[in-house]
């Protein structure tokens, strides 16, 4: 039997990507594959029903979820939809496996196999599906943009006839995948750009994008490439040492985390308070509660003239790359699945191991079921 994919319209307020774009949707078919568009999945993403050749188009959503084999989502469903779920049916997207744990009973209650984009391995192997690299990289552009239109000032330097402008500095705190996109972004503008991370093995990669790497001799490597939290005396020394660069910087961009634990408070309300007036920060950890004492997500609060932006979802803002990014990931992440027109998940393959969060009427995650043996929601 044909393998059905299906991809609704997202639900969460705002979000404007889409699982799958119409060049992906002619590779799945080539696959032989058949797939599913709820109608005007793509508009805000830029793409009309039309533009789907070869998927069929489903005005009603819930026949569009009993029928599907495999359903492709950005953001995690809701109980309502996952309700809605055909059992023993595959679900991929981001599932936000630390939180609401709930809902990873009732998934393993319908015997759905859910994969959590969030989960796949950052291994070599994996680059080609890690949606949290592809999003990532959007945010991190698209920060430095914010920050720009945010800022009363160039950030080149300019010489004019009336009078020579200095460039602006830019401090990007956290150089992972959307750090270093906006190092690049700043750079390409033409400010003057500091980086820092509590990983000794950016200071090469921030150095090699024309930015200075600033030091505090903390390494702070946790496992799987990802950091680690700060005890409270290395908290107090990067502290001490990063005040003067936030106090000199006219943007501040933070895109510091730890999976699975809230942002790591970075900037104290006391170093706000010794930056210029004017000064803007972007603070890219809005989402788990933000690497600024001050910040409000999906807010822009002003305090002591210095503008505190908390964006929420920043990559569904650049709607269209973000979708096909996210749809290649997909499709890489699914071609390890299909073995001669059928479904095989192969648990000795680690990306699916690892992205796998329930499968055959269990938890299999075992950072999942931690959680929900611990209690936490
Ligand atoms: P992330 O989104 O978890 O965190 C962003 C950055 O904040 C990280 O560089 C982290 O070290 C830093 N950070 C955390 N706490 C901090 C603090 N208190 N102060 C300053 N900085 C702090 O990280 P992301 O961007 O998802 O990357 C995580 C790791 O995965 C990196 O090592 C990256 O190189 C690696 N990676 C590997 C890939 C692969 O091999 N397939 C693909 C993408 C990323």
């Amino acid at each position: 039997m044909t393998i059905r994919v299906c991809v609704p319209k997202e639900v969460r307020a705002g979000e404007q990507r889409v699982a799958l774009v119409p060049d992906v949707v002619k590779r799945l078919t080539a696959m032989g594959v058949s797939v599913s568009i709820e109608s005007g999945a793509g508009e805000s993403a830029g793409y009309g029903d039309n533009d789907y050749v070869g998927a069929d188009i489903v005005s009603d959503q819930s026949t569009l979820y009993r029928s599907a084999d495999v359903l492709m989502t950005v953001n995690p469903l809701t109980g309502a939809q996952i309700e809605q779920l055909k059992s023993g049916s595959i679900l991929i997207g981001y599932l936000n496996p630390y939180s609401d744990t709930d809902r990873f009973k009732r998934l393993q209650e319908k015997n759905i196999s859910a994969f959590s984009m969030e989960m796949i391995p950052r291994i070599s192997r994996a680059q080609a599906m890690d949606a949290l690299s592809s999003q990532a990289s959007i945010a991190g552009y698209k920060a430095v943009l914010i920050a720009s239109t945010l800022l009363g000032k160039f950030f080149p330097m300019l010489t004019t006839a009336a009078g020579t402008v200095r460039p602006s500095k830019v401090l990007i705190i956290g150089a992972g995948v959307a750090g270093l996109q906006a190092i690049a972004t700043a750079r390409r503008l033409g400010a003057i750009v500091e980086g820092y991370d509590v990983r000794a093995a950016v200071k090469d990669q921030v150095e090699s994008l024309g930015a200075k790497f600033v030091d505090i001799d903390i390494k702070a490597e946790g496992t799987g490439g990802y950091a680690r939290e700060l005890t409270a005396e290395e908290k107090a020394q990067q502290q001490a040492i990063l005040a003067n660069h936030v106090a000199a910087a006219d943007v501040v961009i933070t895109t510091a985390a730890i999976p699975g634990r809230p942002s790591p408070k970075i900037i104290t309300r006391e170093m706000v308070e010794r930056m210029k007036g004017g000064s803007v920060i972007v603070d890219l950890a809005a989402e788990g509660g933000g690497n600024c004492e001050l910040t409000v997500p999906d807010q822009t609060i002003v305090h002591n003239r210095v503008k505190i932006h908390g964006p929420l979802n920043v990559p569904s803002t650049v709607s269209g790359h973000a979708s096909e990014l996210y749809a290649k990931n997909l499709l890489n992440l699914i071609t390890l699945m299909i073995k001669d027109g059928n479904i095989n998940i192969d648990l000795e393959d680690q990306i699916l191991r690892d992205s796998l969060i329930t499968h055959a009427g269990e938890v299999v995650s075992a950072a999942v079921k931690s959680r929900m043996e611990g209690g936490a929601k």
